[in-house]
């Protein structure tokens, strides 16, 4: 089994800007990461630790690509890998601040991979989100509309809690 995969859906290359940053901090080579627009869901079950992420567009909605991989991903068992995920969205949508996140984590749990890598929930400023159960974060939330400036010290933050996981 290979150690670290990154699978990511985008719809004007921030979340792929983002996964390759990540890429790049997890000493990921390019060929394991994937747009999920164009890889099989099996491919998950190629990596110990599958790192997912995907923006919300819509009124919190999953990036267009991740249904039909989520619907594949959903029928995979997964129970001896582990799963980290990250959003991309933006702080002032406040109902639906990274709902992606939660979408994936729901979709994905009939797989029964291990979640990882979740993320204090109060260093946002949001009224709702899916991508919470109003302790923690799922994962990695990023805002690259109103704080991009943050993002590089959160990336390191978390991939460095990840790739102990
Ligand atoms: C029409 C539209 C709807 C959006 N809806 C949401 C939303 O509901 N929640 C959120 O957190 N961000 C939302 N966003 C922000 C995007 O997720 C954000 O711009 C993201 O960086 C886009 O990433 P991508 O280029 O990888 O798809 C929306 C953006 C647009 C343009």
């Amino acid at each position: 089994m290979k150690d670290i995969g990154i699978f990511y859906g985008s719809t004007t290359g921030t979340t792929e800007e983002v996964a390759h940053k990540l890429g790049k901090l997890l000493g990921v080579s390019d060929e394991d990461i994937h747009n999920v627009a164009d890889t099989a869901p099996s491919a998950l079950g190629d990596y110990r630790l599958m790192v997912l992420g995907s923006s919300t567009w819509g009124s919190g909605e999953l990036q267009d690509d991740w249904y039909d991989f989520l619907d594949g991903a959903g029928a995979l068992n997964l129970k001896d890998h582990k799963m980290a995920i990250f959003g991309l969205g933006d702080e002032s949508m406040t109902d639906t601040f990274c709902n992606a996140v939660g979408e994936i984590r729901k979709r994905m749990e009939p797989t029964e991979a291990v979640l990882v890598g979740e993320y204090p929930a109060d260093v946002y400023d949001y009224e709702h989100s899916e991508a919470t159960d109003g302790n923690t974060m799922y994962g990695l939330l990023l805002d690259e509309v109103n704080r991009p400036e943050i993002t590089d010290k959160r990336l390191a933050d978390w991939a460095a809690i990840i790739k102990k996981a």
